[in-house]
């Protein structure tokens, strides 16, 4: 069964159309991965799904449920979370407060939250350390954000995403700007991670993405021009024609 599908989604920006008409379906519990050249329209859809943008036109359905338009806050508590193609933490506060915020907020009410103590919610403070535990952060709980590497940055970022317990992970080129060593690692994350959760990858390194996905889909100047298994897309002479289009790939 697809947990999320779209039919037929664009999305405009004045002249520029940058989603063309997406229908893509994503299966419970697989890892489907979306490639394409810069600006081919990635992190678009992914604001698409999330709600931080609404289509122009089309549908967005996330487990039989219609979310075409539903405000980002509320896609959060249906148990949409991602992971941002720029790192996207609090660099003053603590890993285990970074991770804590995320999982409190999926609680659904942020009552009580000025006056009542951080420990008064101990099942929060264990969903935030077994995500830490996840990514293989738990000794750095108390270390500030901004003292870690940069590739830790990002697999607190991926941390923050699972202490939401999401049904349903988007990740937003997880592995940019990290040094070979910091990409293997995050590679070995996210494969940690499939099967536990339905993944949505962006990624430009083709050898990731053909180590961990089960399926691929490709999006070219805003449109899907070709879906399938790894092995598929790697012989799909349409896929080879965008990427040697003259654009950089990584
Ligand atoms: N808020 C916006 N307003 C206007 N144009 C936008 C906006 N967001 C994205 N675009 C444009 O839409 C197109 C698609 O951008 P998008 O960021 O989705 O591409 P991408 O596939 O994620 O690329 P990259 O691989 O470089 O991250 C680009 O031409 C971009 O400039
Ligand atoms: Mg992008």
């Amino acid at each position: 069964m697809a947990l999320l599908r779209t039919e037929n989604v664009t999305k405009a920006f004045g002249a520029l159309t940058a989603v063309n008409g997406v229908s893509l379906e994503v299966e419970a519990g697989s890892l489907h991965s979306i490639i394409g050249p810069n600006g081919a329209g990635k992190t678009t859809l992914f604001n698409l799904f999330t709600g931080q943008l609404t289509p122009t036109s089309g549908r967005i359905v996330f487990d039989g449920r219609d979310i075409t338009g539903t405000p980002s806050h509320r896609v959060a508590h249906l148990g949409i979370a991602r992971s941002f193609q720029r790192t996207n933490v609090f660099p003053a506060l603590s890993l285990l407060d970074n991770v804590w915020i995320a999982a409190f907020a999926r609680r659904g009410s942020w009552r009580g939250f000025a006056w009542r103590r951080a420990d008064r919610y101990p099942e929060v403070t264990e969903r935030a350390l077994a995500a830490l535990r996840d990514v293989g952060l738990q000794d750095r709980a108390n270390q500030l954000a901004r003292e870690i590497s940069h590739g830790e940055q990002r697999q607190l970022e991926l941390a923050i995403a699972l202490a939401a317990a999401p049904r349903l992970l988007l990740l937003d080129e997880p592995a940019a700007g990290l040094s070979p060593d910091e990409t293997q690692r995050m590679v070995a994350l996210v494969r940690g991670l499939k099967g536990r959760y339905t993944i949505v990858l962006i990624e430009h390194k083709m050898d990731i993405i053909m180590g961990v996905s089960d399926r691929v889909s490709v999006m070219h100047f805003g449109s899907l021009i070709a879906e399938g298994t790894p092995a598929e897309i790697q012989r799909n002479a349409d896929v080879q024609r965008a990427y040697l289009g003259g654009v950089v790939v990584e």
